[in-house]
C-alpha cells in the first residue's frame, strides 16, 4: 500500500497544471497542496474545481485531497510569513512546479518575478526544513542554441551559455532552468521535463481556447484558406504529457534527470491541411504570402495581442521564400532515452496527432459551437466521438 504523501503543486488553475493535478490524484494517494491566487474575488478551491471541470477532469471524490494554499509566485516566500513558509516546507514531500506567467509578448523584466524569482522560491521551499525533489515543466527552447548546431538532442544536454529565445518568456524559462541546474549541482534533486507544443486532450478533443497552434488551424477553417507551406511542428497531447510526467516522477531511480516529453515525430503542416480537407471543411490553398497577410490582418482585427507570437512560428514571407521552408531532415532528433527508460513498464505512449485525433478536436469545437459543421459532413466517426463530460 502506498504511503500517503503531501505534494505541492503550482499552476493548478492553468492548462497543464490541471492535468498534472488530475494525474497526481489518480496515480497516487497523495494530498495535493495547490498554490493559487485569488482571482476576481474567486478563491482557491472554486478556481481549481472550475478549471478541472473545463477540461472534463473533475471528480467530486478529489475535493478532500486538494488543499488550496493562497500565494503568489512573484512574491518572496509566495507572500507567506516565515513561519507559514517554514511549516509548508516541513509538510511537503515533493514539489511539482507548473506555474509560470506564460506570455509571449511581455519583456523579460515583466516575467522575471513570477518565472525566475518564483522558481527561486521553489528552490527555497525544496531546501526548507528537509530536502525534497522538484519536478519542473520547462521548454525545449532552453536548448534551442544546440538545436541549431546539433542534429541529435539528448535529454542530458544542458541549457546553452546564453538564451537564444526571441521572447522575454523564453528567456525567463532559460534563466529558471539555469537556476534549477545550479540547485541540482548543489544537491537538490531536480527533474526537468522539457515540453514543446502541448496540445489538447487526445481522448476528449478539448483544446484550450488560448492555444496558438489551434488558433491558426481554426482561422484556416473559418477563412477557408490554408497556406501551401513546408513547416514542421512537434505537437504533444496534454494527456500524454501529464500521465508521463507524474508516472516518471514516481520512479525514484529517475529523480534528478531531464526528460523530453515530446512527440517522437514532427508533423508536417501539409498533414494538417489534409486533415482539415479530409474532415470536410472547404479550404483553398493560398500562397504563403497571401495567407500570411490574411493571418496578420486577422490578428490585427481580433485586437488580441496575445496572438502576436504566431508570427514567430510562421516566419515572414521574405525569409520563408529565401529559406525555401523547412524539410523533415532539418528537424532535430529529440532523444528520449530517460523518458523511454522510466516509462518502460507503463502503458503510456504519446498519441499520434493524425486524422482521427484531429477529427476529435474538430468535433469538440463543432459541439461547442466554435466551428460550424461542414455541409458535406455526414456523421462523426464512432472512433472519434467520445463524451466530453
Ligand atoms: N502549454 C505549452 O504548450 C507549454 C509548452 C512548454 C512548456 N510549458 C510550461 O508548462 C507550464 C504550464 O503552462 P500552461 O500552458 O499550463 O500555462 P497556463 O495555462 O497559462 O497556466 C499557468 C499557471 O501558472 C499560474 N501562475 C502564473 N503566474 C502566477 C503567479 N504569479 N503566482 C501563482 N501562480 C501563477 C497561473 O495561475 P492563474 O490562473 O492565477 O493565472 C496558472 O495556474 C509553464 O511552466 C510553461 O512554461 C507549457
Amino acid at each position: 500500500m502506498q504511503e500517503k504523501k503531501i505534494v505541492f503543486l503550482t499552476g493548478s488553475t492553468g492548462f497543464i497544471g490541471a492535468y498534472v493535478l488530475h494525474e497526481l490524484l489518480v496515480q497516487t494517494e497523495a494530498c495535493v497542496f495547490c498554490l493559487v491566487r485569488e482571482h476576481n474575488n474567486v478563491k482557491g478551491l472554486p478556481r481549481i474545481k472550475e478549471n478541472m471541470k473545463k477540461y472534463a477532469l473533475w471528480d467530486r471524490e478529489f475535493e478532500k485531497r486538494i488543499v488550496p494554499v493562497n500565494g503568489d509566485l512573484s512574491k518572496p516566500m509566495f507572500g507567506m510569513s516565515e513561519t507559514e513558509f517554514g511549516r509548508l516546507g516541513g509538510s511537503v514531500d515533493s514539489i511539482y512546479h507548473c506555474g509560470a506567467h506564460v506570455n509571449h509578448v511581455f519583456p523579460y523584466l515583466q516575467l522575471k518575478a513570477p518565472n525566475v524569482s518564483g522558481t527561486q522560491e521553489i528552490i527555497r521551499l525544496a531546501v526548507t526544513s528537509r530536502l525534497k525533489p522538484v519536478h519542473y515543466t520547462s521548454i525545449l527552447g532552453t536548448i534551442r542554441g544546440q538545436w541549431e548546431s546539433e542534429r541529435r538532442l539528448t535529454e542530458s544536454i544542458s541549457p546553452g551559455k546564453q538564451p537564444v529565445a526571441n521572447t522575454g518568456y523564453g528567456q525567463s524559462k532559460w534563466v529558471a532552468e539555469k537556476l534549477l541546474y545550479e540547485a541540482r549541482e548543489r544537491g537538490v534533486p531536480v527533474s526537468i521535463y522539457r515540453l514543446v507544443e502541448v496540445f489538447g486532450d487526445s481522448r476528449t478533443g478539448i483544446v484550450p481556447d488560448k492555444d496558438l497552434f489551434w488558433w491558426v488551424i481554426k482561422t484556416c477553417v473559418k477563412e477557408s484558406a490554408v497556406p501551401d507551406v513546408s513547416l514542421y511542428f512537434n505537437i504533444t497531447p496534454v494527456d500524454y504529457v501529464s500521465k508521463a510526467l507524474v508516472y516518471i516522477s514516481l520512479q525514484e531511480q529517475y529523480t534528478g534527470k531531464n526528460f523530453h516529453l515530446v512527440n517522437s515525430t514532427f508533423s508536417s503542416w501539409r498533414d494538417f491541411y489534409n486533415y482539415i480537407d479530409q474532415f470536410g471543411f472547404p479550404v483553398k490553398l493560398l500562397t504563403y504570402r497571401q495567407w500570411h497577410a490574411m493571418l496578420l490582418s486577422k490578428i490585427e482585427t481580433s485586437g488580441n495581442d496575445m496572438l502576436f507570437p504566431i508570427i514567430f512560428r510562421f516566419p515572414d514571407p521574405d525569409s520563408y521564400e529565401k529559406s525555401g521552408g523547412e524539410s523533415y531532415e532539418d528537424m532535430p532528433v529529440l532523444e528520449q532515452e530517460n523518458t523511454r527508460g522510466a516509462l518502460k513498464d507503463a502503458r503510456i505512449q504519446c498519441p499520434r496527432v493524425d486524422f482521427t485525433a484531429m477529427s476529435r478536436y474538430f468535433s469538440f469545437c463543432i459541439e461547442k459551437g466554435i466551428l460550424e459543421k461542414p455541409s458535406i459532413f455526414l456523421s462523426i466517426p464512432a472512433a472519434v466521438k467520445q463524451t466530453t463530460g
